[in-house]
């Protein structure tokens, strides 16, 4: 019998629109029924981002990569993404190479893709900026990280991770504790993905940060529903204890303007020493990457690289399919994709 996962999302596009039109601008757009929609989506396409199964149900369709902030993951695996659906990417990255360099409004500039392309990824590092993208173009807009503001197609594949890794160990996301640790101030990551945990039921949400690194006060009172505690610590010890998901994030050093990171201390680091002290044998440590390597960074040491909690490479796996989902439901060919699949 075939195995594949059915994907009876209705009429899940309807609901992923922002200001009338299929976007993907923010997590506020989703509720718990649309997400766990998109994620069966994302089931659906698993044997075609393994490459066991291919389809060209994107045939003919073009993607346009603006990317005006540094990016590895984002970029390639949105771009991957829509390659594995049969459809085909043009890029341009940071702002010397576009001709914003010459002055270009984002309006204008949106308006000239929406004529070569079918769909648009932006990263941009001003807030609410890819939402001005969207507004001046009839074609669908992801948003790939604005500034400090948010990064929804990461906290999707977040999200689906977790769900993965706690099916595999007999857990469910209603009730688990939730450990975010880092820059919560400027973490755009974090900020998306508390507000899509917030959709579901009694979790726990410990927030470690130093105090000049606390998560907005608007995104706190934001998620206060749905029985959640939400605590706030600055001690990681205390923090990380019972925790189901170690959620670590690096210090977004290119968002300070006028600040230092005085306030960063570096015993905020995630290692082997620290996870076998205060975490489980079942407890998740994830990172949306990309982790500091540099000489004094603190966010996630590599002594955890052999250790089966570090979930971070099957995080950034997973972003193949949860973001082919997003352009299967955003295209609005999610219905077809069971038929379009053939042998690899
Ligand atoms: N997680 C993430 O957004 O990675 P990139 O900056 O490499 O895209």
């Amino acid at each position: 019998a075939d195995s594949t996962p059915s994907v009876h999302t209705g009429a899940l596009r309807d609901r992923m629109l922002f200001e009338g039109r299929p976007q993907l601008l923010s997590v506020d757009q989703f509720t718990r029924e649309s997400v766990e929609g998109l994620f069966r989506v994302a089931d659906v396409v698993q044997p075609i981002a393994r490459r066991q199964k291919v389809s060209r149900v994107l045939e003919g369709a073009v993607l346009g990569n603006l990317f005006f902030e540094a990016s590895t993951r984002t970029r390639v695996s949105f771009g991957a993404a829509f390659c594995r659906l049969g459809g085909s990417v043009c890029d341009t990255t940071g702002f010397t190479f576009s001709s914003m360099a010459k002055g270009e409004s984002i309006y204008d500039t949106s308006r000239v893709m929406a004529g070569y392309v079918d769909a648009m990824v932006v990263r941009h590092p001003e807030q609410g900026s890819v939402a001005e993208f969207a507004r001046a173009t009839n074609i669908p807009v992801i948003n790939g990280g604005d500034g400090p503001g948010e990064h929804p197609s990461q906290a999707l594949l977040d999200l689906y991770t977790i769900q993965k890794e706690f099916a595999r160990l007999g857990k469910i996301v209603d009730g688990a504790h939730i450990a975010l640790v880092g820059d919560l101030k400027y973490g755009r990551t974090v900020h998306s993905l508390v507000k899509l945990l917030a959709l579901y039921r009694g979790l726990k949400l410990t927030l470690i940060a130093p105090t000049a690194l606390e998560m907005p006060s608007y995104i706190i009172e934001q998620i206060s529903r749905n029985g959640h505690v939400i605590e706030q610590t600055e001690s990681l010890t205390e923090g990380l204890k019972g925790a189901d998901v170690v959620y670590a994030t690096r210090i977004q050093k290119e968002r300070f303007v006028n600040e230092s990171f005085e306030g960063y201390k570096p015993d905020f680091q995630i290692n082997q020493a620290l996870v076998e002290t205060v975490c489980g044998p079942d407890t998740l440590v994830m990172h949306p990457l990309p982790r500091d390597s540099r000489e004094g960074a603190n966010d996630l040491s590599t002594d955890l690289n052999q250790d089966s909690r570090l979930a971070i490479f099957r995080q950034t796996d997973n972003g193949i399919p949860v973001r082919m989902a997003i352009f299967a439901v955003l295209l609005g060919v999610e219905n077809q994709l069971q038929h379009s699949m053939r042998d690899a």
